[in-house]
């Protein structure tokens, strides 16, 4: 078993880790370089199966403002009560952020392997993204919001009907102050099972 010599900064970096927020961010997103680091951290997750039930799309540049484009039109055809400017809100979602990366679940029917621990793994690949993003002093946060559950935007993303969106997530620089939450007693979230 590989033994880590530098195990208290790899807890330091658990217990302090905190994402970046889409909302504040600007800057440059990953080099390739940091993103093919980040990536290869990403599919070093328990996979049952070794079935590899996830994929990535990325957009950069002018991408987000196509996407935006798309995910405008497919506002107004959803509200169509909406004004321009919540349309133009929500055009520029991934403007926010220098780099956005879909995790996209393709988790399928398998005659050994539950769909339901092919999509945790692409859980575990989105935490191993924040912390290999966060451990390169790259800021990062996992959302989902309405494009991920939306069919006409999975249609533009070019999902299959089987694939799920796992996470969007965003990358960049904080413009602010990264703050901390209030985080739950972990031990008190334990009971040890006795037979009744
Ligand atoms: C699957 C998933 C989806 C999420 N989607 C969103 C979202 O759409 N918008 C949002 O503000 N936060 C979303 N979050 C929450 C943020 O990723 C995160 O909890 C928050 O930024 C603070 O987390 P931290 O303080 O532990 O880093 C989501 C979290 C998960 C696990």
């Amino acid at each position: 078993m590989t033994h880590l010599n530098d195990t208290s900064s790899v807890l330091n970096l658990l217990k302090s880790r905190k994402s970046a927020s889409a909302k504040a961010m600007a800057g440059e997103g990953p080099t390739s370089d940091q993103l093919a680091e980040i990536l290869t951290c990403a599919v070093r997750v328990p996979d049952h199966g070794k079935l590899a039930p996830w994929r990535f799309i990325l957009w950069e540049g002018e991408a987000r403002a196509t996407f935006g484009d798309a995910m405008k039109a497919r506002w107004r055809e959803l509200h169509p009560e909406h004004g321009e400017a919540t349309l133009d809100f929500v055009r520029g979602l991934f403007l926010r952020a220098p780099a956005v990366l879909g995790v996209i679940s393709t988790a399928a029917d398998h005659p050994k392997i539950p769909v339901w621990e092919q999509q945790m793994s692409a859980g575990a690949v989105c935490m191993n993204i924040l912390l290999a993003a966060t451990a390169l002093g790259i800021g990062c946060q996992w959302n989902t919001d309405w494009v991920a559950y939306d069919a006409g935007i999975a249609s533009v993303m070019g999902l299959q009907p089987h694939e799920k969106v796992a996470g969007i997530m965003y990358f960049g620089t904080s413009t602010v102050e990264l703050e901390d939450r209030p985080r739950p007693d972990a031990m008190s979230l334990v009971t040890r099972w006795q037979a009744s």
